[in-house]
């Protein structure tokens, strides 16, 4: 709209200069002017009215007005030199006003009034609108139908996963994911296998644990059965002696059996009260570990095994008292246990400015180099037959395991087999929660 008006405009301004050159307001019967006029309305399917100061119609190419007075807004005003440019929205066609004047010249001598018609301009506008839809809704169209199968060609492997997942939960005979068509997927079906694997072994140690735990208390009570039993089917004439010795062996069977449950409830308690239930105090390692050995001297006296203490540095750590002495205590009646006579078990005690070394070693039956990785395992012990003449279930190295760690420290275990064992563990002096 703006281009036409201001192309109608010099149009118009060039014709202005004409009238006023050819002094057509005293003589409007020029004929170059005339067709000059005669053209600029039918180029623009308009009208072409001049006026002179009189406010009289010179000029018309309709022919209609021609003689009569024109008052008009537009004209007035420019021949106050103010020259007008209006879109008629409503009946769509434009209004140019073109002061004549002679030139160099201040004076306004006419008015040449301008309507054309934009009826063109509008078409233009509708087609060029019809045809914008058009394009957006084409390619929105295509926008959308290309995201969906976008997705869908993105999604179509993690499906993959996820089907895989499903299979496998459903429980088919599979146990790993394997969709390598995104470097996305392949990551994924890769964690997923090893999250299977690591679930395959939890519960494979699980069932392991339970059945040690199943096996291990019903041991004593097959022995309580078998006693009971053969005291009841002798009837009224069981010797007192024997009585008293049955007796006697199933109230140790049910120590035995009482001291299992309590294994196992000290490790269930420390499996899940993890950390933040140990009550640290700092305490002296050296007489912590002298009282558990004076404490245990009996037992070495019966099993005709010396206790040795050995400091090498004082040194204080910051314990849980009663679970530390759980932990050394099991390694040292460990020492006294698989002792031979009048072998002994060395506790030595060293530190540092930041770790606190114990290291119980004894001059016992050793251990086989294959047992070792497992001796910390549940319910692990290298050879049942004897153990079971000694006594035990194999809990004491699991027990004192968790608690080492859970005072942050490590335990190592060193052994020559007929020679004798050593273990060192070693934990931070200040206990870090
Ligand atoms: N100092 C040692 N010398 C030789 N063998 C040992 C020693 N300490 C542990 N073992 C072996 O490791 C096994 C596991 O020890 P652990 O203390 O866990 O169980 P346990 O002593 O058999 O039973 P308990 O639960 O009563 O302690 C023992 O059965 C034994 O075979
Ligand atoms: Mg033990």
């Amino acid at each position: 709209m703006a281009v036409r008006i201001s192309d109608v405009q010099s149009q118009c301004q060039i014709i202005a200069n004409h009238l006023s050159a050819y002094q057509y307001l005293d003589d409007p019967e020029s004929d170059v002017v005339n067709a000059e006029l005669e053209q600029l309305s039918n180029l623009y399917d308009g009208r072409v009215i001049v006026v002179n100061t009189d406010l009289k119609i010179v000029k018309d190419t309709y022919s209609i007005s021609q003689g009569k007075t024109m008052i008009s807004e537009e004209v007035i005003r420019c021949f106050r030199k103010e020259t007008t440019a209006r879109y008629d929205e409503v009946n769509h066609f434009i209004e140019i006003t073109t002061p004549i004047s002679m030139p160099g010249s201040e004076d306004i001598d006419g008015v040449m009034l301008t309507s054309i018609s934009a009826n063109t301009i509008m078409d233009t506008k509708e087609k060029l609108g019809i045809r914008a839809f058009l394009i957006i809704a084409i390619t929105s169209t295509l926008i959308i139908v290309m995201a969906y199968f976008g997705s869908l060609l993105i999604v179509r492997p993690f499906r993959k996963v996820v089907q895989e997942m499903d299979d496998i939960k459903e429980g088919f005979e599979k146990d790993s994911v394997y969709v390598p068509d995104f470097i996305e997927t392949e990551a994924l079906s890769l964690s997923v296998t090893q999250m299977i694997s690591r679930m395959e072994t939890l519960n494979a140690s699980r069932q392991e644990f339970v059945a040690n735990v199943s096996h291990e208390l019903k041991t004593p009570i097959t022995s309580i059965k078998v006693l009971a039993d053969s005291l009841v089917s002798q009837g009224e004439d069981v010797p007192a002696e024997l009585y008293r010795e049955f007796m006697e062996d199933i109230v140790q069977e049910i120590d035995r059996e009482t001291g299992i449950i309590n294994d196992l409830l000290t490790l269930v308690k420390m499996d899940k009260g993890s950390t933040d239930e140990l009550q640290v105090t700092s305490v002296d390692i050296g007489s912590f570990v002298e009282t558990i050995l004076e404490r245990l001297t009996p037992i070495a006296q019966e099993a005709q095994v010396e206790l040795v203490l050995e400091i090498i540095h004082p040194v204080s750590a910051e314990i849980d008292e009663t679970k530390f002495t759980l932990a050394i205590s099991n390694l040292v009646e460990n020492g006294i246990k698989y002792n031979n006579e009048g072998g002994w078990v060395k506790a030595k005690i060293d530190g540092d400015y930041q770790f606190c070394t114990i290291e119980i070693s004894d001059t016992g039956i050793g251990i086989p180099e294959e047992a070792l990785p497992h001796i910390f395992e549940r319910f692990y012990r290298v050879d049942k037959s004897h153990s079971r003449e000694i006594g035990g279930t194999g809990l004491g190295l699991a027990i004192t395991r968790s608690v080492v760690l859970m005072h942050r420290g490590a335990i190592k275990a060193e052994s020559t087999e007929g020679e004798g064992t050593t273990f060192t563990v070693k934990i931070p002096r200040t206990y870090l929660p």
